[in-house]
């Protein structure tokens, strides 16, 4: 939202991104305050604005990109929270985020992560299968507690994304199926229990979506199975949620739909399907995480080498290697995503040439951008920014290759600070223990 060119360099939050590069290093993500604290206020002020008096919570996906100061922020701006590991809820706990707003959830949560949640008494659980509805019962029983939560259901859509990141359609590991009969169990599971209070449905139909239809669909069908339930128990179940998933631009081919438009008109497909089915309107949650950190983090990389190399055709593939890679930018690799580049520490007017961007693992795969038009007189020592590497960006970094994570640099109003510092070669070697062998206490009984 800040980034601009000026005197010929890339400035965001009013700092030169030369100047940050050359105070923390590359790669590094850099992430523009404002653009996050507006982006959250945009997508609940919308979902209040098209639900009004329905209008649930707005959970901010962790999973896209967590600290403990992104949760404070979060809840400062009246957001809830959806965390989908133990991991995920240490930083919530640690940031003290209100646990009214917290839901949990997870297709395999261990007893552990459900006690841990229990205890510190989040709002909503999402049970995933039948052991679970068990699993919860049983602990929210043993701590005296009577936990709300929502059963996640698979509602057989089609959601027009990578296979990898779509998870709504009948063959996935996550939900209970509408169709099989599955959901319906888990209802009739979940409603024995008196240490559950079964308070809707939940459904998440993928990530990196752009149309609509898919979105009304889920949501129409999850209505059904709530005028299912008004019909069998005389009862309404209160509340839904609809997921995230909602589509950002990564390049100028991208099209998002703004939140005002896709809530809009979800909020009248589920006023109408709420009619049709004769019962009242439901509290309606969303969980955007991508839509939110997406656009305001870049990644900041130094070109290192470049090089031409010569393909079975004849022609030339220009290729520009940087200091980061796969280790922090996965999606290139896993999903064929594409990404944008520019030029940040200076402005050319070079002709533009076909480069593909890589990094510095050892592996071929190591891609950054497979095909991108830059300026031809890039060298070494050139900064290179990835824009909207804010989802799924440090989430899912990695150490391959022994690579230090980058650290995220929060700027705003001219100034700068690290949120999450570089990792040091000092921290990966600290997870090596010395260790003398011990006889293992259970190694006899397990032979015999
Ligand atoms: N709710 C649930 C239950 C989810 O599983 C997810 C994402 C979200 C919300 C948030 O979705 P978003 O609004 O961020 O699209 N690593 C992949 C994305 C995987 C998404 C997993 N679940 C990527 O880099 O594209």
């Amino acid at each position: 939202m800040t980034a601009e060119r000026k005197n010929e360099e890339i400035t965001i939050g009013g700092c030169s991104v030369t100047d940050l590069a050359r105070e923390y290093g590359t790669p590094s993500f850099i992430l523009d305050e404002a653009d996050f604290k507006s982006r959250a206020h945009q997508w609940r002020s919308s979902v209040e604005h098209s639900f009004g008096e329905n209008a649930g919570i707005t959970y901010y996906a962790a999973k896209a990109f967590i600290s403990k100061e992104i949760a404070r922020w979060v809840a400062d701006a009246g957001l809830g929270l959806d965390v989908c590991t133990g991991g995920e809820l240490a930083v919530a706990i640690a940031a003290k985020f209100p646990p009214a707003r917290i839901e949990m959830h997870g297709n395999n949560k261990s007893e552990a992560e459900i006690t841990d949640a229990i205890d510190y008494r989040v709002g909503i659980i999402v049970v995933d299968s039948l052991q679970e509805i068990d699993r919860v019962a049983r602990i929210a029983h043993i701590k005296g507690v009577v936990q709300k939560v929502l059963i996640r259901l698979t509602p057989g859509v089609e959601a027009h994304t990578h296979h990898a990141i779509s998870t709504a359609h009948e063959d996935v590991k996550f939900g209970f199926s509408i169709a099989s009969g599955a959901a319906w169990d888990a209802v009739l599971a979940a409603t024995k229990h008196e240490s559950l209070q079964l308070q809707g449905f939940h459904a998440h139909i993928g990530s990196q979506i752009f149309v609509t239809d898919a979105f009304e669909t889920s949501a129409t069908r999850l209505i059904e199975m709530l005028a299912r339930y008004k019909k069998e128990f005389g009862a309404e179940l209160p509340e839904l949620d609809l997921g995230g998933g909602y589509g950002i631009a990564y390049t100028e081919k991208d099209d998002p739909i703004s939140p005002e438009a896709v809530l809009g008109n979800l909020a009248m497909i589920v006023s109408d399907a709420c009619k049709r089915s004769e019962i009242s309107i439901p509290k309606i949650s969303i969980e955007p995480g991508r839509a939110i950190v997406g656009p305001s983090m870049i990644t900041v990389y130094e070109v290192g080498t470049t090089k031409d190399v010569q393909l079975d055709d004849g022609s030339t593939r220009w290729y520009i290697s940087v200091d980061g890679g796969m280790s922090d930018n996965l999606r290139t690799g896993l999903y064929q995503a594409e990404y944008s580049l520019a030029l940040a520490n200076r402005e050319s007017s070079a002709e533009l040439r076909r480069a593909r961007i890589v990094g510095k693992h050892c592996e071929t795969g190591d891609i950054v951008i497979r095909d991108v038009q830059v300026p031809s007189d890039i060298v070494p020592g050139d900064l290179l920014a990835t824009p909207a590497t804010g989802a799924y960006g440090r989430s899912m970094a990695s150490n391959y290759n022994h690579m230090v994570r980058p650290p995220v640099i929060c700027v705003h109003n001219q100034t700068a600070r690290i949120m999450i510092r570089r990792e040091t070669h000092a921290d990966l070697l600290a997870l090596e223990i010395d260790e003398a062998p011990r006889t293992f206490p259970s190694s006899e009984k397990g032979r015999s």
